[in-house]
């Protein structure tokens, strides 16, 4: 039986942070080392956009999703995020990292009043462009711009590896969650992020080599114009952050292709890929359903 969503306050009017404050601009032709210069700048919101290579990636990113998103979010994520997001008819929805709000629109799609946050300007702009009436904000989800208990629903889809400090994140969005609520996650497995496929001279792929799978670590992502840093943590680090928060474990899955679509001969079938947990912030002293 979906759940009833409990009432909460209106949220107030957010600013955007000064654009002025930024970290200055990287070449992220160079080394994971000058991806993380950045990180030591005291600046908050471009710290994370910057260091992680998605200011300068943001266009890239914005033609690779088209309106309608790539192939591992219509065929493979969406989905199962969309059938729970739904389930328990949630009012006011958050998608923390939004990017370029195709998630946020989906949801308002159907029917959930959705605001998105993500520190990236490049793809907040383009979130307001194709959503006028949505509500996007430049943000990063170790400080959220909202007051406790404002969401019946949180979601983070394919933006929890994007994001270096996991604790003060998961923090901030089970904060805001209403009692009740949902943190709905999508990510990238931590056995993919731990490996690479191996292949032959002609390109043929043997396997999926994982190593230093227990050592957390950036790692440098490149395709498609697209050149950013992920943290790689085991699953381990994942589930004792969201259990330290007092999260439930209510819906776990690692989903596969829809039927004969995966157009890479298997790619996605063979190897780790995704993860989709969904964690259950209960009312205070009770035990939840
Ligand atoms: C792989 S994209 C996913 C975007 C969108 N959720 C989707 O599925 O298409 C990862 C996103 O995480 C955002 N991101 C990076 N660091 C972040 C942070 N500290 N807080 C919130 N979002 C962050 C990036 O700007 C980017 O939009």
């Amino acid at each position: 039986m979906p759940e009833a969503s409990p009432a909460l306050r209106p949220l107030p009017v957010m600013p955007d942070p000064d654009p002025a404050s930024a970290c200055p601009s990287t070449n992220f032709a160079g080394s994971t080392a000058d991806f993380l210069t950045c990180a030591a700048s005291e600046d908050r919101v471009s710290r994370e956009g910057m260091a992680s290579g998605w200011d300068n990636s943001a266009e890239a990113w914005i033609a690779a999703m088209s309106d309608d998103g790539d192939w591992a979010r219509t065929a493979v994520l969406d989905p199962v995020m969309l059938a729970r997001a739904t389930r328990n008819s949630p009012v006011q929805a958050l998608d923390v990292g939004c990017g370029e709000g195709r998630f946020c629109r989906l949801l308002a799609d159907a029917g959930i009043e959705t605001t998105g946050v993500d520190p990236t300007r490049t793809l907040i702009e383009a979130a307001r462009q194709r959503h006028e009436t949505g509500r996007y904000y430049v943000g990063e989800a170790e400080s959220l711009p909202f007051p406790d208990s404002s969401f019946h629903l949180v979601v983070s889809y394919l933006s929890l590896v994007d994001i270096e400090r996991l604790a003060p994140a998961i923090s901030e969005m089970t904060r805001v969650l209403a009692p009740g609520g949902h943190l709905l996650v999508a990510n990238l497995a931590s056995h993919n992020s731990a490996g690479q496929w191996l292949k032959d001279g002609s390109g043929k792929r043997l396997g999926y080599l994982i190593d230093h799978y227990l050592e957390e670590r950036p790692v440098r992502q490149q395709w498609a114009g697209i050149d950013i840093i992920n943290w790689h943590r085991p699953l381990a680090t994942y589930m004792q952050e969201f259990l330290a928060y007092g999260l439930r474990l209510t819906f776990f899955d690692e989903p596969k292709p829809l039927a004969g679509e995966d157009p890479i001969s298997g790619k996605f079938v063979r190897a780790p890929w995704f993860v989709v947990m969904e964690w259950r912030k209960d009312e205070a002293g009770s035990a939840g359903t």
